[in-house]
């Protein structure tokens, strides 16, 4: 049984009062237990969002990720930050391979690769974004395209390593545009990914590991998302900016649990 992991994605967004208001609504407007929760802030305003959930942890437990990180321990990789730093200021989670990092920072799968191995051996949990383009999708060359993105992210990890690992599948036409996949096209990449996965490293790791949708998910499409078979969760950007919206998506998916 997979328990449903909901994310927000902040990206550059916010100043430090409004992650620390951000927050704290998230808290009051939530009080659920039975599904994973996590916030990714910027890098600079992690450990206050981390302070202020050991400060106030009322039960309901939000991890925190960040959005990056370099591959290496530390050194000179001026603007860079090691894993080791996010986990000193108490992170759990690293989104790794984003769109927005692969294609306006040149970021590639081989890359994603480094950082999921790095992050994998201190024990910080890698949520691994692919994700096909419009142009990709209208040319019939979608599935390509999230088989060589996984196969090149993933590499070389173990299959337990693997299953340790969230996938977030992003179509890129779908990320902030407000268009959304529809639940079918959603469902049959996620079940596309699952698939894979299971032939590279086996029907365990496949059936265990979890598939997060991303792109324009929001209170009104999520039930319809996550009722799908092979949907086990969203990487939230837009939507996760507003406790009112977070928190409703993080209810509706309790509810659908419970
Ligand atoms: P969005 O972003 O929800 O604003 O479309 C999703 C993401 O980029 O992770």
């Amino acid at each position: 049984m997979r328990t449903i992991f909901i994310c927000g994605n902040w990206k550059m967004n916010t100043f430090l009062t409004d992650a620390k208001n951000l927050i704290r609504a998230i808290y009051e407007k939530t009080n659920i237990t039975n599904i994973d929760i996590a916030v990714c802030p910027p890098a600079i305003y992690i450990e206050s969002v981390c302070n202020y959930i050991q400060e106030n942890n009322k039960g309901l437990i939000i991890k925190v990720g960040a959005q990056n990180m370099h591959w290496e321990d530390k050194g000179a990789f001026t603007g860079e930050i090691s894993a080791q730093m996010l986990q000193d200021v108490g992170c759990s989670y690293v989104v790794l391979g984003h769109s927005e990092r692969r294609a306006l920072f040149a970021e590639t799968s081989a890359d994603v690769h480094r950082k999921a191995q790095k992050a994998l051996s201190l024990g910080l949990l890698p949520i691994v974004c692919v994700g096909e383009t419009l142009e990709e999708r209208e040319s019939g060359i979608e599935s390509e395209i999230i088989a060589k993105q996984l196969k090149e992210s993933l590499g070389t990890l173990s299959p337990s390593q693997v299953e340790t690992c969230t996938i977030a599948y992003e179509p890129v036409w779908a990320i902030g545009t407000g268009k959304t996949a529809s639940p079918e096209i959603a469902q049959e990449m996620h079940a596309f990914i699952r698939k894979s996965l299971s032939n590279q490293y086996g029907e365990r790791v496949a059936n265990s590991i979890r598939l997060q949708y991303g792109g324009s998910v929001k209170p009104e499409n999520i039930k319809e998302l996550i009722s799908q078979p092979d949907i086990d969760g969203a990487l939230i950007g837009g939507a996760s900016l507003k406790a009112e919206s977070f928190s409703q998506i993080i209810n509706i998916c309790s509810e659908m649990k419970g």
